[in-house]
């Protein structure tokens, strides 16, 4: 691959299921830099997986982890970051991915999000009576937020995810 010199992370944001964790990995390869991933990281420092983190600690003190290890991933290398769902809501995180980096919302239907997400019971958030409202709540109220983000890639359902990392450098 094509060794890139990035003058900023690139930080991949958006909703569960949105593909920040495959496209990054794609990208960093295609791009020849480090990939980061801030829920990975999260587990290994905890080492507990982020159901455990979220049933033992709550959110409010996984939201805190994951903003201290944004900042120190956003310190340490450039490279590709993919954060979880809810990294780019707090105002403190988008500040600092805003002056350290540069982010770009994987933007996807609702529907294509829930395709991904149903069967996986991976995300605590969606561990609720009607899974389906609480993705479809959570998608209204951020998407005025991701549309903050410096760029866009957007998918369609049937986007693969080469196809995407050609849309992100397109839009980087
Ligand atoms: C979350 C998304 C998850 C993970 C956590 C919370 C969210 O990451 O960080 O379960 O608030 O949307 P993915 O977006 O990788 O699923």
């Amino acid at each position: 691959a094509t060794q890139f010199r990035l003058h900023k992370t690139v930080v991949l944001v958006g909703m569960m299921g949105a593909g920040k964790t495959a496209v990054g990995r794609a990208l960093a390869a295609r791009l020849g830099v480090p990939f980061l991933d801030s829920d990975t990281e999260i587990e290994s420092a905890a080492n507990m997986t982020i159901p455990e983190i979220f049933a033992r600690d709550g959110e409010a003190f996984f939201r805190s982890k994951e903003s201290q290890i944004i900042g120190r991933l956003l310190d340490e290398e450039r490279g590709i970051l993919s954060t979880g769902g809810g990294a780019f809501l707090a105002e403190g995180n988008r500040k600092m991915i805003s002056d350290r980096g540069a982010s770009v919302w994987l933007k996807a239907d609702l529907d294509v999000l829930w395709n991904r997400v149903k069967h996986k019971d991976t995300r605590p958030l969606l561990r609720t009576a009607d899974p389906y409202a609480t993705l479809r709540d959570l998608y209204e109220a951020r998407v005025p937020i991701y549309e903050q983000s410096d760029l866009v890639a957007d998918s369609d359902g049937e986007t693969a995810i080469e196809d995407m990392v050609d849309r992100v450098i397109a839009a980087l």
